[in-house]
């Protein structure tokens, strides 16, 4: 097959060259933005008097047709046509001549990629930023029905500090509000329009590259040739935003990894959402959330990959950095899938809520809270502690817990003790009284209810704003 830019060689090229050099395989993802943008260049050309109004009419109906026959299924991409620029070029002059060849005028694939990847990162953007919100209201309504479920809070693993279900879900809502915040930022990169920078050194003709970003609805343009065909950082913000977004999901996977055994047995998946064991009749395994938490390494592998594909390139266009969609587009289709799933296996999940009201009743996760209670009496913090520690210590001694030491062995330990130490003591009431903004008082966490109705509609509009500017 003749190669678009054939003319200054003399030989086909190599097999294996042909096979190596493609991109169509994955490329082809970007038809739509190929043609859309191409339609846009093709108007403008027309516009400036750059090609004959005519041809520009006929290449605006020629690539309208040819979008109608990839997304009918009817259209062949061919590998010796390497990426789905040329293919889309070489079908459109195929069916339209001399018009067709024309549409390449003050464009290189070098520009054209670079506005195809943009305009479908903006796209994926809008559908990401969707789907986070979702999430994010699943996790809200979830967290609004446990405002008052009990559970030990841990740190290296160990029980804590009672908590609530709820103030625990809200830590992950409040991650997941960053990520959107980020995802926003990986918009504003996406959102700037770099062709009519041509291969690297603009063009000799009087194109309006403005004229093209407002047709494709850009809010900025790139204001330097090279920068504008080697910038691949939107492609690493998206990643970054990816793999942090990976990072809290994974952590959460690990969560309900554990919730889910038979020691916690704080959580239950939904049938629809776990899976057996080949071999253990027995079994219901949180495959999902270990998938998730194993997809996490893959996106970060992508993002390192692309950090170092970019770090020695000398400027500009490489082709190098046709190594930036695989791991973009698998990154994608990630996050969405890990997003929906999650989303809707978190809604349904049983919440076990006698067995986190159990495990906070039977363990030493309101020790600080007895220690409070002296400070409460005049005592320092830190005598209260030691205080504290000794009580715990002749507790497990004995196999018992706080509440059923009684009041005379206490007072062996302080006499600032009285009988109202075991109001201290009630999880319950431990939870209430850490009102501290953002702490996990149920007062407080009612107030997180509204701030986060308020948050989710904040970025509906957001959504909604960025939908209109596609
Ligand atoms: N398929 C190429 C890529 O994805 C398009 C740009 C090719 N440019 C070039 N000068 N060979 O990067």
């Amino acid at each position: 097959m003749a190669k678009l830019w054939g003319g200054r060689f003399s030989k086909n090229t190599n097999e294996l060259v042909d096979a190596f050099n493609a991109s169509i395989d994955f490329d082809k993802r970007l038809y739509h933005e190929d043609i859309r943008g191409s339609i846009a260049h093709a108007s403008m050309l027309a516009k400036c008097g750059i090609i004959p109004a005519q041809d520009g009419e006929k290449i605006v109906a020629g690539l309208k047709d040819i979008l109608k026959d990839i997304e009918a299924g009817n259209f062949k991409f061919e590998v010796a046509l390497e990426d789905i620029h040329m293919n889309i070029e070489a079908r459109l002059t195929e069916r339209i001549g001399q018009a067709g060849a024309r549409l390449h005028t003050a464009r290189s694939r070098n520009d054209q990629v670079a506005l195809d990847m943009h305009m479908y990162m903006k796209r994926e953007v809008a559908e990401i930023a969707e789907l986070l919100i979702q999430f994010e209201a699943a996790l809200l309504s979830v967290a609004k029905k446990h405002s008052k479920t009990l559970m030990p809070g841990y740190t290296h693993l160990q029980r804590a500090q009672p908590i609530t279900f709820a103030h625990h879900l809200l830590a992950y809502f409040n991650m997941l509000q960053r990520d959107f915040r980020r995802l926003q930022g990986v918009w504003e990169g996406a959102d700037m329009m770099p062709l009519g920078a041509g291969a690297i050194a603009g063009t000799t003709f009087p194109i309006d590259r403005f004229d093209v970003a407002e047709q494709l609805n850009f809010g900025k343009v790139y204001s330097n040739s090279m920068d504008a065909v080697s910038d691949r950082d939107y492609v690493i913000e998206f990643l970054s935003f990816a793999s942090i977004l990976m990072m809290h999901m994974s952590r959460l996977s690990e969560e309900i990894c554990l919730w889910s055994s038979t020691e916690f047995g704080f959580i239950e998946l939904d049938d629809a959402f776990a899976t057996g064991s080949s071999m253990m009749p027995q079994k219901k395994n949180p495959d999902i959330a270990e998938l998730v938490r194993g997809k996490t390494g893959r996106v970060y592998g992508h993002l390192q990959a692309m950090l170092v594909t970019a770090k020695g390139l000398p400027l500009t266009y490489n082709k190098d950095l046709q190594e930036d969609k695989e791991g973009f587009f698998d990154a994608v289709d990630t996050i969405k899938f890990a997003l929906a799933v999650y989303r809707d296996m978190i809604l349904t999940m049983t919440v076990n809520v006698d067995k986190m009201q159990q495990a906070v009743s039977k363990d030493f996760s309101n020790a600080t809270d007895l220690a409070d209670y002296l400070v409460r009496k005049g005592l320092p913090f830190r005598q209260a502690h030691e205080v504290v520690g000794k009580c715990v210590a002749y507790a497990i001694h004995n196999g018992k817990f706080l509440p059923e030491i009684t009041l005379e062995e206490y007072k062996t330990f302080s006499d600032l003790f009285e009988a109202d130490l075991l109001q201290a003591l009630q999880p319950e009431n431990c939870v209430a009284s850490r009102k501290s903004y953002g702490g996990p008082a149920f007062s407080e966490n009612e107030k997180q209810f509204a701030a986060g109705e308020k948050v989710l509609q904040a970025q509906q509009e957001i959504l909604q704003d960025l939908q209109q500017r596609l």
